[in-house]
């Protein structure tokens, strides 16, 4: 039987200069880095710059605000320089709101980095919203159901989708059965390309660090998983410049990708090398449960009538398009220690 192995590199370092990496080697970027404004991250920007953190204490918002992002613009530049020409950058960021100097106010971060990443060269493409599941007690903020100071509710984050040009070509047979294996199933596609995704899960992780998760503002495992498999293939490097408690490291494994991390805090880094090391069942769990809502979907869509023209002989079941044909979930067989210590390698197969 075929195995496969790739490789996840994870570096204790500072994002705004990805030295490590060569430039145009890498095919995917998925990330979601500290978001400017958003109370958390205030002291991890001063420590990026003093001077925000002196713009914060002077009651300074908006010019605080452009230092942060100047700070995030650093390593948009350094995602334009490693993406291969017809890579994508997937930027999840939220916009936050913050009562300074007794006036309610939005700071539009979505907005800010597009205008940034085009500025750099990157096509931007259609992005996702993505609804965060909220049970929010404060849904009346201002002035409660009295027209006309109450403030609309912030419960979505953007996922902003960007293309460095030209569009990416695939040639030769290797490449293309490799991109015809990486397909998606018909519903998946449905799901996933649309502009709104709701009730997205995390999965179990195979760690109780559900603090750390927290407070490093983890996305979902879902968040990442999707992006990978809607546009990289099989084999392809995936970058994460803020890498936090490892979600896309994790996901590109799943996804049998290879992949990069950049995270400033080696705390982090080490957590995320013990954390892949011990993720063999939950993603072959995930992975799994993905086949068996395929199979759910099939038995479904028979019961009312509808016919599968095509059918998956790696997996042995019914598909709806041509593609699906070559479609191919290998497992996650063993993961390891890598040669050098910031690295692991995992070896998949059916
Ligand atoms: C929003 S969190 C990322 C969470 C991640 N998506 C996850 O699922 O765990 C942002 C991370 O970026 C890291 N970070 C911020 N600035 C950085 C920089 N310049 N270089 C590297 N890492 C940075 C922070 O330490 C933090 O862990």
């Amino acid at each position: 039987m075929d195995e496969f192995k790739t490789v996840h590199s994870i570096f204790s370092d500072d994002a705004r200069n990805m030295q490590a990496i060569h430039a145009s080697s890498v095919d995917l970027v998925v990330t979601s880095p500290p978001y400017p404004m958003i109370g958390m991250w205030d002291e991890l920007f001063t420590q990026l710059n003093p001077q925000i953190g002196r713009y914060i204490m002077d009651n300074s918002p908006d010019l605080a605000y452009d230092l942060m992002h100047q700070e995030l613009g650093m390593v948009w530049n350094e995602v334009y320089r490693v993406l291969k020409p017809g890579g994508i950058a997937c930027i999840n960021i939220g916009d936050a709101t913050r009562t300074v100097g007794g006036e309610y106010r939005l700071y539009p971060s979505h907005s800010t980095v597009s205008a940034s990443m085009r500025d750099i060269g990157f096509y931007e493409s259609p992005s996702i919203i993505w609804r965060k599941q909220s049970n929010s007690p404060n849904k009346f903020l201002g002035s409660g159901t009295m027209p006309p100071g109450a403030y609309v509710t912030l419960e979505h984050e953007y996922i902003l989708i960007f293309r460095k040009p030209p569009r990416r070509q695939f040639s030769g047979t290797g490449e293309k059965k490799i991109r015809s294996e990486s397909s998606y199933f018909w519903e998946e596609r449905n799901q996933w390309f649309s502009d709104l995704w709701e009730n997205v899960k995390g999965v179990r992780q195979g760690l109780s660090d559900t603090e750390t998760r927290k407070r490093s503002a983890a996305f979902p495992f879902e968040v990442p998983y999707r992006l990978i498999n809607m546009f990289s293939v099989a084999g392809d490097t995936v970058l994460d410049p803020f890498l936090g408690t490892g979600t896309t490291t994790l996901a590109a494994i799943a996804s049998m990708r290879n992949s990069i991390g950049y995270e400033k805090e080696p705390e982090l880094c080490n957590r995320v090398i013990e954390k892949a090391l011990k993720g063999t069942e939950s993603l072959n769990e995930y992975l799994e449960k993905r086949i068996q809502r395929h199979l759910d979907y099939v038995k479904n869509a028979e019961v009312k009538g509808s016919a599968f023209s095509y059918f998956n002989e790696h997996h042995g079941f019914p598909v709806k398009t041509r593609s699906e044909r070559d479609l191919c979930i290998r497992k996650v067989k063993s993961i390891h220690p890598g040669s050098s210590g910031n690295a692991i390698t995992a070896f998949h197969s059916l």
